[in-house]
């Protein structure tokens, strides 16, 4: 994609893997709300019970979430033998869809075919894995989303100790080098979103923080607040 991913502010991503599941197309409601209380991208976890210990839902939840919201969807699938179902999830309407490098046997010519069927694609390295490894395969992506937890559960504990890979990222996008919305997942929170922003963070993945609040459009837009010094100091 020729297009620039840089961003003018910081991106909220609310993940309904913390809102009641029996109730999803209001839980996407409430963080539709007017202004900056709308959340930029909804995060969505998909996981097999294979690459992940959890399981949750699959492509045809997906299916009707993209039917019940505008919200462009982020799906964030965290499945082994992504080739195979990962195209789906861009065939049906979503906006970003981001695989695992740990389990893409040929990531370059997945991130062609989700491409190719109308997203964007997005490559996810959990904590342990280095973002080096990958600086020519992430030529082939519009997103890099950094694991902040070990992926398969919300509600853990953020390790700051991934911000390095942030701050490359960062650096190797402002020099020129990739073309990236640098995305964080796990454990982001009032209390961690500023050194995330720090980092050079553009989309940050919230799910307690803002399905555990009372009010989670209000959520949105106080992460984003949060974000913002931090996002733009990142950018001097
Ligand atoms: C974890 C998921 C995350 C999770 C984040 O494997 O990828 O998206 O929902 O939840 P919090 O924000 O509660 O850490
Ligand atoms: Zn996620």
């Amino acid at each position: 994609m020729s297009n620039d991913q840089r961003i003018s502010q910081p991106l909220i991503a609310p993940s309904i893997l913390s809102a009641d599941f029996a109730r999803l197309a209001d839980e996407l409601a409430a963080i539709n709300g007017a202004s900056g209380n709308r959340a930029d991208w909804v995060h969505v976890d998909v996981m097999d019970g294979h690459f992940v210990p959890n399981l949750t839902l699959g492509l045809p939840v997906v299916e009707s979430l993209l039917k019940a919201t505008d919200i462009p969807m982020d799906c964030h699938l965290m499945i082994d033998d992504p080739a195979r179902w990962a195209v789906g999830y861009a065939e049906a309407g979503s906006h970003n869809v981001t695989v695992h490098a740990e389990a893409a046997a040929d990531p370059v010519a997945l991130a062609r075919d989700l491409r190719a069927a109308g997203a964007r694609a997005g490559l996810s390295v959990k904590p342990d894995t280095p973002f080096e490894q990958y600086t020519d395969v992430l030529k082939h992506y519009d997103t890099l989303l950094v694991m902040s937890v070990e992926p398969g559960f919300g509600g853990q504990s953020f390790m700051p100790e991934v911000l390095d890979k942030v701050r490359a990222a960062r650096h190797a996008v402002d020099t020129g080098h990739l073309n990236l919305v640098v995305e964080i997942d796990g454990g982001i929170n009032n209390d961690t979103v500023e050194q995330a922003a720090e980092a050079g963070v553009d989309c940050f993945v919230a799910g307690s923080a803002v399905y555990g609040a009372q009010d989670p459009a209000r959520a949105v837009s106080a992460l984003r607040e949060q974000a913002a010094p931090g996002f733009a100091h990142a950018r001097q």
